[in-house]
């Protein structure tokens, strides 16, 4: 098993060509997942390839990284309670210490070895959303070692529902902490080809599981303080729980001390400057030759005026969306164009959550003082 602890190692002699230096739309070309694979020697597996759960749960209990599907997005997962391992989460993701992981479970019971979901509020919301995409930050037990809840008393927990991720972490008969797969601060992964691009070269096993079907990340709730609190809007909705549990209200911890990260206002951000701009509002008189990509929700009266349009729904559908939201912020990207313009969504619904993730990656993707020279996101660093 290479890799495991350290970095992957480069055998000898094992080197193809090396890959164009030009565009970020060429290299994105050329670094289709095999390829990439080839180039790098990372290593991805098809989860439905016989033997490929196994291979990857053995990883994890060896205290390997290994980036798995869920229904949300791709997580980078760690062995949760092999605090060295989940050390190497925060060091591939450049994360900032203060970042509490999510622990992720297979089992509704197992929850309880790691946080108390014994309360009233727990068991109805556990009974109506998991498996699926909603987190619940609760009091933690001994179990969770202190670099998983970032020193907190508090752990957030979340049983998946994709059944590559329920059989990673029954397969490894342990939780498995995991963020979303990606550079701290960008646009979080939906397809294994995105974490490919980003950090194959550091984790030890990349799970294909196709594409996240909802595309966002979970809903994180908290039930630690005196009344149920959404800290993160996702994929289940203030609606949805609100039908469970009545009124909930959205967490406003102050930006200075997160009460999670997935709250700070730069996140989510792509590299080119996106600004948030209503129909009229968009500015026709674009600077000459300035190359403007398009994120819309439903078809543009006039692409023309743009070098790319991305559609998220072209019937409306806010679910929809969500699932092609992070693949077409990436497509757009790599696309090396001067700004992107992204028209607002219908704040109800996961249309709270889309917009929650465009503000922020607006707000993150003018700051250029936040990357490092090669152009990688870094904020909170
Ligand atoms: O859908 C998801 O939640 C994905 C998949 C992989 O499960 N995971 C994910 O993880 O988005 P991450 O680390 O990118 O976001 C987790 C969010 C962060 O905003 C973090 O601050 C918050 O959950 N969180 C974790 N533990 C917490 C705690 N004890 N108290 C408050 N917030 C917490
Ligand atoms: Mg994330």
């Amino acid at each position: 098993m290479p890799g495991i602890g350290g970095g992957l190692e480069k055998p000898a002699g094992n080197f193809v060509e090396q890959p164009p230096c030009c565009t970020a739309a060429a290299m994105n070309a050329y670094f289709t997942p095999a390829k990439a694979a080839q180039v790098r020697n990372m290593r991805i597996m098809d989860a439905a390839h016989p033997g490929a759960i196994d291979e990857a749960a053995e990883i994890l209990r060896a205290g390997g990284l290994v980036a798995f599907p869920t229904e949300t997005v791709y997580g980078l997962g760690a062995d949760a309670c092999n605090p060295l391992a989940v050390a190497r989460i925060f060091e591939v993701k450049r994360r900032p210490e203060f970042d509490p992981i999510i622990v992720h479970v297979a089992h509704p019971a197992a929850a309880a070895e790691y946080g108390d979901v014994a309360g009233e509020l727990a068991r109805q919301l556990v009974e109506r959303f998991w498996p699926g995409p909603l987190t619940l930050v609760v009091r933690k037990t001994e179990r969770v070692p202190s670099i998983v809840t970032a020193g907190l008393n508090t752990v957030a927990i979340r049983m998946p529902a994709h059944p590559a991720a329920l059989a990673l972490i029954r397969t490894a008969g342990r939780a498995v902490a995991a963020p979303s797969a990606n550079l701290f601060g960008y646009v979080s992964p939906t397809e294994a080809a995105h974490v490919a691009e980003q950090l194959g070269r550091e984790v030890d096993l990349i799970l294909d599981g196709g594409r996240c079907a909802v595309g966002i990340e979970s809903t994180v709730l908290s039930l630690a303080g005196p009344a149920p609190q959404i800290l993160r809007a996702g994929g289940v909705t203030k609606e949805e729980i609100e039908q469970v549990i009545g009124r909930v209200e959205f967490g406003t911890a102050a930006p200075a001390a997160p009460e999670s990260p997935g709250q700070l206002k730069r996140h989510y951000a792509t590299r080119t400057p996106l600004s948030i701009e209503e129909e009229e509002a968009v500015r026709a008189d674009h600077r000459p030759g300035e190359k403007v990509g398009l994120l819309a929700f439903a078809a543009p009266p006039d692409p023309t005026k743009y070098a790319a349009v991305e559609v998220l729904s072209g019937s409306g559908n806010l679910r929809e969306a969500a699932a092609n939201l992070f693949a077409a912020l990436r497509r757009l990207d790599s696309l090396g164009l001067d700004r992107l313009v992204a028209r607002p969504v219908p704040a109800r619904g996961l249309g709270l959550a889309i917009m929650d993730r465009l503000r922020r990656c607006a707000a993150g993707s003018c700051q250029e003082d936040q990357r490092d020279q090669d152009g990688r996101y870094v904020a909170g660093l």
